[in-house]
């Protein structure tokens, strides 16, 4: 498949899990791929597998999301290098889990900085570009946890603020071409999956009514189709992709 020929593709925390998992089948569906994770390290590490096993033509820049003007920068150089911005994967996420007592001000804002705000940094930088070009999609991470999760308040606000953003911004980009979407994960084999072990982690695999974790690659099919022209007609929506957990309980 080479449905993606000619687009251009920004992942943020694009070095591993799943915004890695995007990357990867972006490019190997023939997408220019810019990637931006605040690690470096593991960045260069990615963009190298990348190089090596898709040939993607590819921009990758250390991007910290909750810095406005690094996000900015970003985007300007995005459509100046790759000559234009189709698809924007606002991915980038941290979580700081504890009971509310226990939250300090530091891992609220943190959570809610990377989470959402980042999220709508990118989408506001990239916007204006979409509109210009009469075409974008914007696939937001949210969780299965927005609809609310125990010791998770900090996360749980800002994945359920980011479905209110996805569907205001859809309302706005509409006429113009610009769908907005978000997935909402369940569990999925990644390292920030790899945090949660012991009983929390077999009780909630337990939940899922196919009785498995999800993989990486789960999500990136989701999202190749969520930012493909076959899905124009598809807006404001929060695709859940989590073995069926988000219905309810299967226990019987
Ligand atoms: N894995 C799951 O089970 C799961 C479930 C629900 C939702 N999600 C959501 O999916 C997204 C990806 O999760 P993952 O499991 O791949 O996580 P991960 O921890 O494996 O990867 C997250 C990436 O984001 C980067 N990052 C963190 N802070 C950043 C910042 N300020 N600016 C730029 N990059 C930053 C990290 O360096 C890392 O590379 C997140 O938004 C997460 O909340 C994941």
């Amino acid at each position: 498949m080479n449905r993606y020929h000619g687009r251009v593709v920004s992942v943020t925390g694009a070095a591993q899990g799943l915004g890695l998992a995007m990357a990867r089948r972006f490019a190997e569906e023939g997408a220019s791929v810019a990637l931006a994770d605040v690690n470096t390290k593991a960045l260069s590490d990615a963009a190298a597998e990348l190089t090596i096993a898709h040939h993607a033509e590819m921009l990758t820049d250390t991007v910290d999301v909750t810095d406005s003007a690094q996000v900015d920068r970003w985007i300007a150089a995005v459509t100046t290098g790759l000559g234009r911005l189709d698809v924007l994967v606002n991915n980038a996420g941290i979580i700081r889990d504890n009971r509310v007592e226990d939250i300090s001000d530091l891992d609220w804002r943190a959570v809610v900085d990377v989470n959402l705000t980042g999220a709508f940094h990118c989408a506001r930088a990239a916007f204006g570009h979409m509109r210009r070009q009469g075409y974008g999609r914007v696939i937001n991470f949210s969780s299965m946890s927005w609809r609310g999760n125990f010791g998770q308040a900090n996360y749980v606000a800002a994945k359920a603020g980011v479905v209110g953003m996805t569907r205001t911004l859809a309302l706005e980009g509409a006429r113009h071409g610009i769908t907005v979407n978000a997935i909402a994960p369940g569990l999925i084999e990644t390292p920030m999956l790899a945090s949660m072990n012991g009983p929390a982690r077999e009780m909630l695999t337990n939940k899922i009514p196919m009785r498995h974790t999800g993989r990486p690659e789960d999500i990136a099919e989701a999202a190749a189709f969520l930012g493909s022209e076959a899905a124009g007609y598809i807006t404001g929506i929060v695709l859940d992709v989590d073995g069926g957990i988000s219905i309810g309980s299967s226990i019987r």
